[in-house]
């Protein structure tokens, strides 16, 4: 059972120097959805509390976080000059190659060295809205036996770096797709998919197993991609982005928001997770990363394709305005208890925000 205690927990510094803590664990909470939109309120339900119990009865704990070698990793910084003056030798539309190039050099000064420990928990304690990673044709439920992997569901990592968190994703059951414009990062990943082999991905609930790991190069904004792994539009049930949309310039906003309401399955089943990134930078700095409020996801996946008002790099929204036909509602926000030290104020307070979403058809 899942309960509140304390645990063990592997974690960086400010100075990628590696250590083990103590943290509590807070029992789970869930919530059902009141569809107001476009902000919808939350109120616990003890149908699906009971429910998530019994499924979280079969999840083990989690083993301990393997860190990756504190001297491949960069120092996290908020103020990353060097990115945006790289970038503003690039438009919009061609910063794709602007982040390979970064790739080709091994300037990497976003990368962690791990999966973030929000999407763990996330995975973990909100099983109840997101569901195993079997699809079940009649109930969703998982049943024994038959044609386990054809059951699999599918999760999309845009801009996946070096593919921490689709290994993750894939420990926990989903067959787990990294998707890179930086052909130089591909290339690393599936050199470290290779180097961990199958034993390197731990298996986070051993009746629903493993899923597969594939990495692809392409630009989320084209459909090429999908060709090479042969999936279609709107087939992705789980979508996570990280550090993906602070990464674009803001004139893309509308077209990324856009393009997850085509890439992610219809609602009830497809959940994006947005791990919101940097909340606290000024939207009016320069980037990347590009300051992003929660308010800034709101308006966007709300209105997907709509350019939006900006003012000093805030998006000016309306909250009475009703969510578009094809925009995406947010069915849970909160504030993760761990994350990476880079979405922590200088006194340890979280300022990352998680987000899961679904369109409205
Ligand atoms: C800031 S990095 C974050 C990487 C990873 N999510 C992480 O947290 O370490 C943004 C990544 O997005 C990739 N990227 C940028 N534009 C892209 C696009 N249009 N399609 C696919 N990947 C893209 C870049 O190559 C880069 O690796």
């Amino acid at each position: 059972m899942f309960q509140a205690g304390t645990e063990r927990a592997v974690s960086y510094d400010n100075n990628n120097t590696y250590y083990i803590r103590e943290q509590t664990i807070v029992p789970v909470r869930l919530f059902k959805t009141v569809r107001t939109s476009p902000n919808l309120v939350n109120s616990p339900t003890s149908q699906t509390r009971s429910e998530l119990q019994n499924q979280l009865q079969r999840i083990p704990r989690h083993p301990p976080l393997t860190p990756s070698p504190a001297s491949t990793m960069s120092q996290p910084s908020l103020n990353q000059p060097k990115l945006s003056e790289h970038f503003s030798k690039f438009t919009p539309e061609t910063q794709g190659e602007g982040w390979d190039q970064l790739w080709k050099k091994d300037t990497t000064p976003w990368d962690r060295g791990e999966h973030n420990p929000a999407l763990e928990d996330t995975l973990l304690q909100r099983r109840g809205f997101l569901g195993s990673a079997l699809r079940n044709e009649e109930n969703e439920e998982i049943s024994e036996g038959k044609n386990v992997d054809k059951r699999r569901k599918k999760a999309l990592v845009p801009g996946c770096g070096r593919g921490f968190d689709v290994f993750l994703l894939a420990g926990f059951g989903y067959d787990a797709y990294g998707l890179e414009y930086s052909e130089t990062a591909v290339e690393i990943c599936r050199k470290e998919a290779e180097r961990i082999g199958e034993e390197g991905i731990p298996v986070r609930d051993a009746e629903v197993g493993k899923g597969r790991v594939m990495f692809v190069q392409g630009d989320f904004f084209k459909n090429d991609w999908l060709e090479k792994i042969g999936v279609g539009e709107g087939e992705f049930d789980l979508i996570y982005d990280y550090t993906f949309f602070c990464a674009l310039n803001p004139v893309l906003r509308p077209k990324w928001a856009l393009r997850m309401t085509q890439l992610l399955a219809p609602s009830p089943h497809g959940n994006l997770i947005c791990l919101e990134f940097p909340t606290a930078k000024d939207p009016a700095a320069q980037g990347p990363p590009f300051g992003s409020p929660p308010a800034a996801y709101m308006e966007h996946l709300s209105h997907p394709g709509e350019d939006l008002p900006y003012e000093n790099g805030h998006v000016k929204g309306n909250p009475l305005r009703e969510v578009s036909p094809n925009g995406m509602e947010r069915i849970s926000h909160w504030q993760p208890e761990r994350t990476h030290a880079v979405g922590k104020d200088d006194a340890g307070n979280v300022q990352d925000w998680v987000a899961i979403w679904r369109r409205r058809n």
